[in-house]
């Protein structure tokens, strides 16, 4: 078994640079089989989930190199398979095939999406989509069949304004018949991604980035050259480590405006941070409680309110972190508790008595952010913290132990 040993407490200085975003990569590589031809896509993170999208190309019969950073795709032999588990249930974004494969052959079956398990998280909302497209929708105790005769554009009105759904919505609309209006449509900067990704590749998409996206339906998809956008989710924790220990810590290659609602909150809390066009520098300061409510983007995205909370457990008084998107995310809370801070749950309410010194002791990684959230926990403690079941933070942090080394963390991984 790999577990993270951190020594903590060490002052962070010098430059972390961002790596492409994870949730946009995971929706941008299955969107290239809605195409033919090969696409080029720079800035792919070297992560778990990449890998076993990869598997999942391959196993449909597509033609794929990686080489530092770059994947090209070739859709050119592209065959409809059922998805097995093995592949389905190691991530979420799997559903992503869902919909490519129903646009592109108007029947797919798979099993369904796996994913952390931070919640309920239903897709009542992409199969909503699937039938406004006219498709016939069977699900299985294991498994769901999606078929159709023609696939014709709909107003598509979303209950809540989805990641997984609005990205299925488009995949399903940019190949079918006619006008499509995906109304309360999520505006995740990863969704512009997309959208312009599939611009290039021949598609008529308007909107994103507001909640209503139009799209004209086209015949068909070309290929592409894209760079995916840097990862604000990445940027954001490498921020917080850096508010609690950075000197003149520098976080490069990121989008300022796609992490505003967490600098917003760290200026208000005190934080020296200066924000630049494509990086950020930030140095630790004594800082001032506050509250957060997460909420779709731009609101506090959840993805980042774990270690968030984390660094609430180091500022004077209570802090109040409010987990509106998910039943269960507050798994890395025993943990920190047991790394002694005070932090009290009531339903998705976390009440954070602060300041707590940390120790280090053996903790779990639950979850992908969950992980994040220990991780910031052990490089803020006193002494030597293991965290186990790092895969799941390997998932999402691409070469995080040498990202973190180079700026004079302590940090390793090593085989139990
Ligand atoms: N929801 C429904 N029905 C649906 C879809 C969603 O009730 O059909 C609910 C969910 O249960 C949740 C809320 O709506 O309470 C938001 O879910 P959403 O569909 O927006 O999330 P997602 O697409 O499953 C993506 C990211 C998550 C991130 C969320 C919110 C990917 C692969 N995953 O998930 O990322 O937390 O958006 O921003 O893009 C992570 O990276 O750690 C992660 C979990």
């Amino acid at each position: 078994m790999k577990v993270l040993k951190v020594v903590g407490n060490q002052k962070l200085s010098g430059s972390i640079r961002i790596s492409g975003a994870k949730n946009s990569s995971v929706a941008l590589i299955p969107a290239t089989l809605l195409g033919k031809g090969t696409n080029t896509l720079c800035n792919v993170p070297n992560i778990l989930d990449i890998d076993v999208l990869e598997n999942t190309l391959k196993y449909l019969n597509v033609a794929v190199k990686r080489a530092s950073g770059s994947m090209l795709i070739n859709t050119n032999n592209l065959e409809n398979k059922a998805i097995p588990p093995e592949l389905s249930s190691r991530l979420r974004a799997s559903y992503y095939f869902m919909a490519v494969l129903l646009a592109k052959f108007k029947y797919v079956e798979m099993a369904f999406p796996g994913g952390c398990e931070i919640g309920k998280r239903p897709i009542d909302q992409t199969l909503k989509a699937f039938r406004a497209y006219g498709a016939e929708v069977i699900e299985r105790e294991n498994k769901i069949i999606v078929k159709a005769n023609e696939l014709i554009g709909n107003i598509i009105k979303l209950d809540m304004p989805s990641v997984g759904a609005t990205i299925n919505a488009i995949l399903v609309g940019v190949l079918a018949k006619g006008k499509t209006v995906i109304e309360n449509a999520a505006r995740e900067p990863e969704i512009t991604d997309l959208c312009i990704m599939l611009n290039k590749m021949g598609a008529n998409i308007e909107g994103y980035g507001t909640n209503t996206i139009e799209i004209l339906g086209v015949e068909e998809l070309g290929s592409c050259n894209h760079d995916i956008i840097s990862d604000r989710i990445e940027a954001g924790t490498y921020t917080i480590i850096g508010a609690l220990l950075g000197d003149r810590l520098k976080i490069d290659n990121i989008v300022p405006e796609h992490i505003k609602s967490l600098t917003d909150k760290l200026i208000d809390m005190g934080s020296k941070i200066e924000v630049h066009s494509d990086y950020l520098i930030i140095s630790a300061a004594k800082l001032n409680k506050t509250n957060i409510e997460t909420d779709y983007y731009p609101g506090f995205p959840t993805d980042l309110q774990q270690p968030f909370t984390t660094l609430l457990t180091q500022c004077q008084g209570k802090s109040k972190v409010l987990e509106n998107i998910y039943e269960n995310r507050f798994m890395n809370i025993p943990y920190l508790n047991k790394m002694g801070s005070n932090i009290e749950i009531n339903k998705n309410v976390a009440i954070v008595n602060g300041p707590s010194k940390l120790k280090g002791c053996e903790v779990t990684a639950t979850d992908l952010r969950a992980g994040a959230s220990l991780l910031v926990a052990s490089l803020v403690a006193d002494g030597k913290t293991v965290i186990k079941d790092i895969h799941h933070i390997l998932r999402g942090y691409e070469e995080i132990v040498e990202k973190l080394t180079n700026v004079g963390a302590k940090i390793e991984i090593k085989e139990i």
